[in-house]
């Protein structure tokens, strides 16, 4: 009885440890674009800003996902949304400044 229930921790141990590796390497297969050095000031402000609703990795969550906005939204139209807010989305032209927003809107924009 004793030798079962060790067999058993030992075999939820190994599970464990084999779904933390897993999702490890899951994780480190997937290019982050808040990694990219060249847009480090928008990322930046997206990690402060932003990320609570649109995601750590821009899939969406509360917001849509950002990941290929810049094919669907030019730089005008974003930094309109992200100036003005839309729908859910609060208005960022207080908490921002504008050269913050059209730096947010121009990387966003890149992002086809
Ligand atoms: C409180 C949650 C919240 C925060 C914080 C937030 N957003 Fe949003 N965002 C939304 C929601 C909800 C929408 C969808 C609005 C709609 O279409 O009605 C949206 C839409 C957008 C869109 C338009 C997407 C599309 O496909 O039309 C852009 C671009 C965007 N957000 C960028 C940003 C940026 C950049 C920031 C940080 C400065 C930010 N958002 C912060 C909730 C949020």
């Amino acid at each position: 009885m004793k030798k079962t229930a060790a067999g058993l921790v030992a075999s939820f141990l190994l599970f464990g440890i084999l779904t933390a590796c897993s999702s490890g390497s899951q994780a480190a297969s997937q290019p982050n674009v808040l990694d990219d050095t060249h847009w480090q000031e928008a990322a930046d402000l997206y990690k402060q800003h932003c990320i609570s609703c649109h995601a750590a990795d821009m899939s969406g969550m509360v917001g849509p996902n950002l990941q290929h906005i810049g094919s669907s939204l030019d730089r005008t139209k974003i930094s309109a949304v992200i100036g003005n807010g839309k729908g859910g989305m609060p208005a960022f032209h207080k908490i921002l400044k504008q050269d913050e927003i059209e730096k947010l809107a121009e990387w966003l924009a890149s992002l086809k």
